[in-house]
């Protein structure tokens, strides 16, 4: 009998075709989560789960599978949601999404970059609202990306991505820190390593590419953004969660930083009445940095290689172990 796979979520073609081709596969084929009680059920019995970072890997859930599940794949590169030791602890493998998408985030950081250093939500919001008299030469001036400081906080491949994308705006200074210093990276991108404190005071843009983990937890606090330049845009493409967000809000109120580009949020969705929607100076994406045709797609394929490799006892394209 063929292997049984669940996908939580109506996802690109590319995974679930690849996957028919060796398993009996069963999906919640819609746009919206499936309810936790039914992903408890529905996971019975299954070989392997097909998930994304919406839906919480954990002890529970890999309880309600049972000792059939060999595979949690998920179609994302952040892994916070899934709880690997629990994983390790039951013998289930973990897929995950690295690479695919590096170039799409990177993109969409750059964009946010543009988005909030250019005003183009007070912009859009003026045109649209009437408030576009005439040309003016000192109306909706920002910073521009030429001759600026940028400070990358994470140099993984996406922040590695994001330093490259930067080059052709004629960025003066790229900086970034880490755990560990990445010299030869470094060197090729043009960047230089710093303490986090220096980049913070240094930075005209600061950027958070880390991973959520307990070490990055809401490291971006009151204390972080009071060591930023007043007029620095603090921008987030990496989870919500690196963040304190009612700092960030005051921040932003009170002038302490300039502005702020954030593509991920908590929670996620932002409610329509959160405090910073009010803000000119702030643009809130709704965790669209992967969106790509071409990103999803590979994402979703990727997701089942793994998934099938790991189903073969073969080495997994992209596994991620507990350390
Ligand atoms: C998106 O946030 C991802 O982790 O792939
Ligand atoms: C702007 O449109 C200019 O001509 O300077």
């Amino acid at each position: 009998t063929k292997p049984k796979v669940f996908i939580t979520r109506r996802v690109p073609e590319s995974g679930p075709t690849l996957l028919k081709t060796q398993c009996e596969v069963a999906q919640w084929n819609k746009d919206d989560p499936i309810p936790r009680n039914e992903l408890l059920s529905s996971v019975k019995g299954v070989d392997a789960l097909f998930c994304l970072l919406t839906e919480k890997i954990d002890g529970e859930l890999l309880d309600a599978a049972g000792t059939s599940l060999k595979v949690v794949g998920t179609m994302s590169v952040g892994y916070d949601h899934v709880d690997l030791q629990a994983c390790a602890e039951r013998g289930v493998k973990v897929g995950f999404t690295p690479n695919v998408l590096t170039n799409a985030v990177a993109e969409l950081t750059v964009a946010l970059l543009l988005a909030t250093s250019r005003r183009l939500k007070e912009a859009i919001r003026a045109v649209e609202n009437g408030l576009w008299g005439t040309w003016k030469p000192m109306w909706l001036c920002g910073p521009g990306l030429e001759g600026s400081t940028v400070g990358i906080v994470g140099f993984g491949r996406i922040g590695m991505a994001v330093a490259r994308c930067l080059k052709p705006f004629a960025v003066n200074c790229m900086l970034y820190t880490d755990f560990a210093e990445r010299p030869a990276e470094a060197k090729e991108i043009g960047a230089e390593f710093r303490s986090l404190d220096e980049v913070l005071a240094a930075s005209d843009f600061v950027l958070a590419c880390v991973a959520l983990t307990p070490d990055t937890k809401e490291m971006f606090n009151k204390d972080l953004f009071k060591k930023m330049k007043k007029t620095s845009v603090f921008i987030n493409t990496s989870r919500g969660g690196v963040v304190q967000q009612d700092d960030l809000y005051q921040a932003l109120v009170s002038g302490e930083i300039g502005a702020a580009g954030l593509d991920v949020t908590t929670p996620e969705p932002l409610p329509t009445d959160s405090p910073l929607l009010t803000l000119d100076n702030c643009v809130a994406l709704p965790h669209i940095a992967s969106a790509t045709h071409n990103s999803r797609g590979a994402m979703s394929e990727l997701t089942a290689r793994n998934i099938l490799s790991a189903l073969n006892s073969q080495p997994m394209p992209s596994e991620i172990k507990a350390s």
